[in-house]
């Protein structure tokens, strides 16, 4: 059987990017979707509805960084559903961010990512956890990024973002776990997902300097792989783990820097 059939979840910014493979993917293990994202998830939706029915997936427009929005989605959630039983935090603002030196990074875009990339997933869990409380069950996978480990230039609020959302996971697993709710993040590794790759070249470019410079350091240092850049859908089964009733751990943080062999 489907390892998440009869679950309910909802996964913001599923409708582009990474997203849309990890939509696919908890449809694919049974899970009912809720696609949430600014972006149209109508095409993607229907995508899912033909291969795993229409029951199995919604759509809806919403806005994480905005309250008023989360309330409204997790209402249509709630609707279509009947409850929450997965809430996969990974909208986030990345393809769109140009790098910036921290001396130059405008202060409204500094807040802009942080209402995106940490108010975002806190506003969804204010609304979800609520549910998941009642019910004494929940699973909540906060989409970090391993930048906040590595710590890399010119995209200080990024990375400050995604290393407020490790604490962020850390605090909330220790305050929901009491509830059966557990809490992880998920931290790809630099992934060519289709926005980084239409909206941001840069990123590609630079990513592709960096690898050569790791390179030589790692074959001058011994001789064995280096860390690549990843294309979607790696780190699947790790992600589909973490959304499953069987994971175990309370609070984990996943760090994927290679694709695994075959996807
Ligand atoms: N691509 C990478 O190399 C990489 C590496 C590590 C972590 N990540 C993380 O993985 C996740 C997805 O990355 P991606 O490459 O697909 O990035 P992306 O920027 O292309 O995708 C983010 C998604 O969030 C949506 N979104 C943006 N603002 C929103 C808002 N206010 N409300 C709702 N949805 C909103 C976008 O429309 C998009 O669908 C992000 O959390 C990102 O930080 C990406």
């Amino acid at each position: 059987m489907a390892r998440l059939s009869g679950r309910a979840a909802i996964l913001t910014g599923g409708a582009k990017g990474i997203g849309r493979h990890y939509a696919r993917a908890l449809a694919a293990e049974g899970a009912r979707v809720m696609i949430a994202d600014i972006a149209d998830g109508k095409e993607l939706a229907q995508e899912i509805a033909a291969e795993h029915g229409a029951n199995s997936v919604a759509s809806a427009i919403a806005d994480v960084s905005d309250e008023t929005s989360v309330k409204a989605l997790v209402a249509a959630a709630i609707e279509r559903f009947g409850k929450i039983d997965v809430l996969v935090n990974n909208a986030a603002l990345f393809a769109p961010l140009q790098e910036t030196k921290c001396t130059e990074i405008d202060g409204e875009l500094w807040d802009k990512v942080m209402a995106v990339n940490l108010r975002g997933p806190f506003l969804m869990v204010k609304h979800v956890a609520p549910h998941m409380i009642a019910q004494g069950y929940g699973k909540i996978i906060n989409i970090g990024s391993g930048t906040a480990f590595r710590g890399i230039p010119w995209m200080l609020h990024y990375v400050t973002s995604k290393g407020g959302i490790m604490a962020f996971t850390r605090a909330l697993a220790r305050e929901l776990g009491e509830h059966g709710i557990r809490v992880n993040t998920l931290a790809p590794g630099f992934t060519l997902s289709d926005t980084v790759m239409r909206e941001n070249p840069g990123h590609v470019e630079t990513a592709r300097a960096r690898r050569a410079v790791a390179l030589a350091a790692a074959r001058r240092a011994s001789p064995g792989p280096a860390g690549r850049a990843g294309f979607p859908g790696i780190g699947g089964k790790r992600f589909r783990h973490r959304a499953d009733a069987r994971g175990r751990r309370r609070q984990r943080e996943y760090l994927i820097l290679r694709p695994s062999k075959g996807r």
